[in-house]
């Protein structure tokens, strides 16, 4: 494998950022997922607004342009030889002495650029049966909706879901409202056929994929309703499921060990990953 590190391919065994880099010790910086299918970056745009948007909100200077950026992540997705996977992107704040507030203006902005091919078959699999979610307390700071490497509750919340058997914990606020998944947006269908998730304006990340199967969803005719639900909403929910890059949509069958409708991955959601799938063609 080959990894792209500021300005060079390099070997992906060999490839390192210094122990002075203020991603490594502030977590100051932003990432971003992509899918790649088929070859080709799937909403490519969408993702590059989206990390200009959370440089601008941490005032870290882009380290290219977007034009070099699109070379660059194509060139690490040609190199790795991906056709089906993800391309992940990190921009930090540089290399400088430890102190907290920013460095000198004229530090360069890390960026490193890897590429990885998934296991197409088994995500598919996956989606089949469904996945399990965990909910806990939301711990996060409240600009969740900046894209940023510190992802230290995430992981948390992530460890938490997997030793109780589950893939994704969910948020839940103060209000009792779920926000999102450690690393996904959050779905549920009414029983009466509404779909309904969080608005982006408070308490999320705005995924791309929520984006586009919001549209998908609208495009299809189903009712919509993008308001915050709570667990107990959810729990009597017929459908639930996930979205993100890196799984699309994904059905939820149980939540804390109560199984969401009939404890199968539901119509609707099944239709809209098989959606995403023709959309993404
Ligand atoms: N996660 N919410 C959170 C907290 C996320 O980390 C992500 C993405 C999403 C979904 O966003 P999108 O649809 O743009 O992928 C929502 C990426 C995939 C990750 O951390 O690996």
């Amino acid at each position: 494998r080959i990894a792209y590190v500021n300005g060079r391919y390099v070997p992906h065994g060999e490839a390192s950022i210094h122990v002075e880099d203020r991603g490594y010790q502030f977590a100051d910086g932003v990432y971003e997922v992509c899918e790649v299918r088929g070859g080709a970056l799937i909403d490519a745009r969408r993702h590059l607004d989206r990390l200009d948007r959370s440089l601008g909100a941490l005032r870290i200077a882009p380290p290219m342009s977007r034009a070099a950026l699109l070379l660059v992540l194509r060139e690490t997705v040609r190199r790795n030889t991906v056709r089906n996977g993800m391309v992940y992107m990190q921009v930090t704040r540089g290399v400088a002495r430890r102190d907290h507030a920013f460095p000198p203006a004229d530090t360069p902005a890390s960026i490193v650029v890897t590429a990885r091919r998934s296991d197409f078959a088994a995500q598919e699999a996956l989606a089949a049966t469904g996945v399990k979610v965990i909910s806990l307390p939301e711990n996060r700071w409240p600009r969740v909706d900046i894209k940023t490497v510190g992802l230290l509750p995430n992981v948390l919340a992530k460890q938490a879901a997997k030793e109780a058997g589950a893939r994704e914990a969910w948020f839940v606020d103060a209000a009792g409202h779920v926000t999102e998944g450690a690393s996904t947006n959050a779905w549920i269908v009414t029983a009466g056929g509404t779909i309904v998730t969080r608005p982006a304006d408070a308490g999320i990340l705005r995924g791309i994929t929520r984006t586009v199967v919001l549209e998908e969803a609208r495009a299809l005719g189903y009712a919509l309703e993008e308001r915050p639900f709570t667990l107990a909403e959810a729990h009597a929910a017929a459908e639930a499921f996930i979205t993100a890059a890196s799984t699309l949509v994904m059905p939820v069958i149980a939540i804390d060990g109560q199984a969401v409708g009939d404890g199968k991955p539901g119509p609707v959601a099944t239709r809209l990953r098989q959606r995403f799938h023709d959309f993404a063609e």
